[in-house]
């Protein structure tokens, strides 16, 4: 079964009373659930991860470098300015897409910029915890799209 990784990358830790006109009112407990819930449904593995430290991220990534087949991450103000981790996710050599909560596109000046979105297959921004699921769902079929399955086995497993 292919694998997932979730990243979840500084502050999201808080997600429940961080901002929550942002970012939403359910922890990052309830959102990793919910990505779980998704990943069984079509039918791959997730593992979900979060750290406030760009270098745990950069860890994680090379520790399972070959044991995944995409990366799915929100990287919180990382995003911005996090160039170790964007040659990370490079070197990483599976799919990428990135999230974000909030759209990033209509907020202050500087969030409006990724560092990461040159780097990833694509990007979803604003739909909140559901951008994390359709991401997961998204990625699944990328991945058995790669391994030459038709997509809609994958999504509508028997
Ligand atoms: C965020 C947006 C970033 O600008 C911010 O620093 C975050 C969360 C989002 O999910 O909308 O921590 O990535």
């Amino acid at each position: 079964m292919a694998t997932i990784l979730v990243l979840h990358g500084p502050n999201l830790n808080a997600l429940g009373w961080r901002n929550p006109e942002h970012y939403g009112t359910l922890t990052l407990d309830d959102v990793n659930r919910r990505i779980a819930e998704r990943a069984a449904m079509v039918g791959v593995e997730v593992e979900c991860l979060q750290s406030n430290h760009e270098g745990a991220l950069i860890d994680y990534l090379q520790e399972r470098r070959g044991r995944i087949d995409g990366v799915v991450i929100n990287a919180g103000a990382l995003t911005h300015y996090g160039l170790a981790l964007k040659d990370a996710l490079t070197d990483a050599g599976v799919p990428v897409i990135e999230v974000h909560l909030s759209n990033i596109h209509a907020r202050e000046s500087w969030r409006r910029h990724s560092v990461l979105a040159d780097t990833v297959r694509g990007q979803i921004a604003g739909l909140g915890w559901r951008g994390y699921t359709a991401a997961v769902e998204a990625m699944a079929g990328i991945i058995a799209d790669a391994a030459g399955n038709p997509a809609d086995e994958i999504e509508n497993p028997a």
